[in-house]
């Protein structure tokens, strides 16, 4: 028998050490540390009964069977998950503590079921009778959803293998643990623990699993990215709490695209998929131009969105001027500010700068650059952007403005949605004759091209 030795490694950053300690005293994360057994290169025997004879084999001469999707029959769902779930696949849905992560995921049990799927809903947080309770509001009612309230994995593991369901679901990581693992639940090492073995189950039984995970408070999934690594597809629920929509966004999918959002509504009834988004961003904007108020298309994922940045600039009352952001990049709004102010000679350096996204929607592309700038430039100069204009472009450090892609795709939707004029990139220039197009070289021609006075 080979000898073993134990040590400790952290899983954040690598740090080791000869016994257990909560904090790693290299990189300061607590519970990151994992035991990892080593045997004594003395006491290794022949390696030979630990060599796959399996040998490497030519791509060309890979076969592979066909991709199976498992359809929700949730069509804002499907779309994120790139057309479904793949059958065999680990899905992680990450949101914050009461976003509605337990009630998508029994709306989805309960619309497998209906297509003829067994479903085994393990609820570690909740009782039996509570989800029973949930699933009667949520008008749930079938004869091939199990529902398994568990904590133990290792009597998860033997359900699972006992009952043989075509999908797993599993609420939440957090609060199941592993007998193998001396930490408690929730830990870095029982959750990596845990979603090794139910990925494992998953690929080699074929059951389709989906994992519940909470988010900390600083937005990452509580065990720090290590799930994200090791599952196929990572899908956030986010939204504002004090708000009824909240959006589903892929942010890894090893079988489809990423950066796709599915947008729904919290009812009394369980969640609503939101067919036309634009309405409910865009149907409290004032009618009447504001200054600091300008639409723009963002592209999130295949779909793209109508949505209203506003802008808020005043004199500062403070030392240095504030730079408050939500919605956007701080930084990328920084960078339009400079550009503002240098070429388009805006002199913000005593004015404070509020800028927003209205609707709780975050906006990471770069198209919303122009939207971003002539909302600041039209509050600063109190001007108005014509509220039946739509403004589309990424800003350089020159002032020039760069194109973005899928034009003709952000057109068409600004006309399902009513606009008559859009402001877009020169480079962007199509023939396009359902609405008015300005094509813009420069910051300050798009300044000029859309704003008159308030
Ligand atoms: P839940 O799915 O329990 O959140 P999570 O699993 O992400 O922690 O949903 C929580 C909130 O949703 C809760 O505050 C109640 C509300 N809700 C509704 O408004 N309508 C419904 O039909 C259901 C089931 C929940
Ligand atoms: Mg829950």
């Amino acid at each position: 028998m080979a000898k073993v030795k134990s040590k400790w490694v952290c899983t954040e950053c690598g740090y080791e050490t000869a016994g257990y300690l909560g904090k790693c005293p290299e990189c300061g994360s607590w519970g990151s540390l994992v035991e990892e057994t080593q045997i004594s290169p003395k006491d290794i025997k022949a390696q030979d009964e630990f060599i796959n004879k399996e040998k490497p084999e030519l791509l060309k001469d890979i076969q592979i069977g066909e991709e199976v999707r498992i359809s929700t029959n949730i069509s804002e769902f499907d779309r994120i998950l790139g057309g479904g779930l793949v059958q065999g696949s680990l899905t992680l849905i990450a949101g914050d503590p009461g976003i509605g992560k337990s009630t998508i995921l029994l709306q989805t049990s309960g619309e497998l079921c209906k297509s003829g799927k067994k479903v085994l809903y393990i609820s570690a947080e909740e009782s039996a009778s509570q989800l029973k309770l949930r699933a009667q509001r949520l008008e749930i009612n079938s004869d091939n959803l199990y529902i398994y309230p568990q904590t133990s994995l290792e009597s998860i593991k033997a359900q699972i293998e006992e009952v043989l369901p075509d999908v797993v679901v599993v609420d939440s990581i957090q609060a199941i643990y592993s007998q193998n693992v001396a930490s408690s639940a929730g830990s870095v090492s029982q959750i990596r623990e845990c979603c090794n073995i139910l990925m494992q189950i998953a690929k080699s039984k074929n059951i389709t699993t989906l994992v519940i995970g909470h988010v900390t408070k600083d937005g990452n999934i509580a065990g720090p990215k290590v799930l994200e690594h090791m599952v196929d597809t990572v899908i956030y629920f986010e939204g504002d709490k004090y708000k009824s929509y909240r959006m589903l966004r892929s942010m890894k999918n090893r079988f489809g695209n990423t950066s796709e959002v599915g947008i729904f509504e919290m009812h009394s009834n369980g969640l609503k998929e939101v067919k036309n988004p634009n309405e409910l961003f865009l149907n409290e904007r004032s009618q009447i131009a504001v200054p600091g108020s300008a639409i723009i298309v963002t592209n999130e994922g295949t779909r793209p969105l109508l949505v209203e940045i506003q802008a808020l600039v005043g004199t500062t009352p403070y030392p240095s001027p504030r730079r408050v952001t939500n919605g956007v990049d701080t930084s990328r709004v920084l960078q339009i500010l400079a550009v503002l102010e240098k070429r388009v000679g805006l002199n913000l350096s005593k004015q404070d700068v509020y800028v927003n996204v209205t609707g709780g929607i975050d906006i990471s592309e770069p198209a919303a650059d122009l939207g971003i700038a002539l909302a600041v430039a039209t509050c600063a100069r109190d001007v108005v952007v014509d509220s039946q204009t739509v403004i589309i472009g990424e800003i350089g450090l020159s002032g020039e403005i760069h194109p973005v892609n899928n034009i003709e795709k952000r057109l068409n939707e600004a006309v399902t949605s009513g606009f008559k004029k859009a402001i877009i990139p020169y480079a962007n220039k199509i023939d396009f004759n359902k609405i008015e197009i300005v094509p813009v070289k420069r910051l300050i021609d798009a300044i000029s091209a859309c704003v008159s006075k308030g």
